[in-house]
Order: C-alpha cells, then sequence, then structure tokens
C-alpha cells in the first residue's frame, strides 16, 4: 500500500462504532444513513462473497446472516478483534486489497467505506485483480465517499474548514478519495459497467458488473 493507515484504524477501533452511530459531530454527515447504506450494500450481494476493510464487522454481520460470506479481508489488527468478538465463525484475513488470497472465484466484492485508502493508481490495480477473481456477472458493489466533480469536492473541503471541522477536512485532504467520473473509467477498463447511487452527501454506492 502506497499508504498504510493500519496505526490510525488500530487507535480508532475502541471508538469506531461511536463514531458510525453519531457520537462524532464532525463524522455525523459521512456516516448520515449508515445503516440504510449498509443494508443497501447486503441486498445487493450475492452468490459467494467477500468482504474488504471489514472494521468492526457491521457489514458483515448483516452479510453473514444469509451464510454467503466467504471470508473477510482487513489489514487492522485490533479492528479484526473486535469483527472476531462479534463473529466467531467468520473468518477474518489478515491482508488489504492488494493483497490477498482466494480458494475460489466469487460473486459478489463487496466493501463500505474503505476503497478511498488507495491511490487511483492502486484502485487501478485492485480492479483488474477484481475482474479475475469474479466469475462472469458477477459484481463489485461498493459504498465510499466519492465525489461528481473535483469542484464538488473542493467545496465540500472548504465547507468543512468554515465550520471548524479540522479532523475531516484533513482526512479529506490527505486521503484518495475520487471523482465518480475518474472512478467509472478504471472499473470500465477493468471490463464493467457501473451504477453509481448516492446515499447522503458524501457516500455513494458504486455497483460494478463484470462482462458475461
Ligand atoms: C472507515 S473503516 C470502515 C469499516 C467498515 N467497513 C464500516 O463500514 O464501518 C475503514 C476500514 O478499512 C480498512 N482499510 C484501510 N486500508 C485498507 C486497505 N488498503 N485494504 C482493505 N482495508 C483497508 C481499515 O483498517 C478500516 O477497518
Amino acid at each position: 500500500m502506497e499508504v498504510d493507515f493500519t496505526t490510525l484504524f488500530d487507535e480508532w477501533s475502541a471508538n469506531y462504532d461511536a463514531t458510525v452511530f453519531g457520537e462524532d459531530e464532525q463524522y455525523r454527515e459521512v456516516f448520515e444513513r449508515y445503516e440504510e447504506i449498509l443494508d443497501f450494500v447486503a441486498e445487493r450481494a450475492f452468490g459467494k462473497i467477500v468482504e474488504f476493510g471489514v472494521g468492526t464487522g457491521n457489514l458483515s454481520v448483516r452479510l453473514q446472516q444469509s451464510g454467503q460470506l466467504l471470508v473477510g479481508i482487513e489489514p487492522s489488527q485490533e479492528m479484526r478483534a473486535i469483527a472476531e468478538r462479534k463473529m466467531p465463525s467468520l473468518t477474518i484475513q489478515d491482508g488489504h486489497f492488494l493483497n490477498y488470497e482466494l480458494s475460489e472465484q466469487v460473486d459478489s466484492i463487496v466493501s463500505t467505506y474503505a476503497f478511498h485508502h488507495l491511490t487511483d493508481e492502486e484502485k487501478e490495480r485492485a480492479i483488474y485483480k477484481f475482474a479475475r477473481n469474479l466469475r462472469p456477472g458477477g459484481k463489485v458493489i461498493f459504498a465510499d465517499t466519492m465525489f461528481v466533480a473535483d469542484e464538488a469536492f473542493a467545496k465540500t473541503i472548504e465547507r468543512a474548514e468554515q465550520r471548524g471541522y479540522d479532523r475531516l477536512s484533513a482526512d479529506l485532504k490527505s486521503e484518495f478519495y475520487p471523482t465518480i467520473p475518474v472512478l467509472q473509467v478504471l472499473f470500465e477498463k477493468g471490463g464493467f459497467t457501473t451504477r453509481f447511487t448516492q446515499m447522503n452527501h458524501y457516500v455513494w454506492v458504486v455497483e460494478a458488473t463484470k462482462g458475461e
């Protein structure tokens, strides 16, 4: 990984669930409709499923209920420990979007709030690898912060700064949030067709289907 966020998430793990359920004012809008976003992703996943960036396991719990979640992949040891406590029977691999092992091809690759940890060049490599790991007709379903264009991204940073949200604006400036047109091109180069759905001011779901 060009930038390794593992220490940040090890440190955030104990308070992470409080943040996603609205206790951190700076991140409240980012996690607005959090449970609906997880449900939206879980409802669209089918067949054998792999999840990246499991975190504290809030999406995995939903996926495990249908019995189709094959493996979760998560680089932070502290996040893995919390998710494993919630789901003792789930296999969670120490890995990340560019480093993981699958025993077979799958139907769905899912993730929430994690793909932006890769640079656009890394996203492209990850997408080519997803294409190899998916069966024909398989899907990548990712919810994450993204923006319709650079101008909308810049305005959101400005808005965070005006509100005094220093941690949020530093995060927006230092992580690798994509624009939708860039992400669309990356998926199309990998042989996918895409559909984007807006969930809140920050988060969109990309549903990318691999050609038959
Ligand atoms: C904001 S949390 C999201 C957790 C969970 N998916 C959710 O929706 O609540 C981001 C997670 O992605 C993980 N992560 C960071 N970089 C990653 C990478 N390159 N590949 C996979 N996961 C990564 C972090 O350790 C963290 O657990």
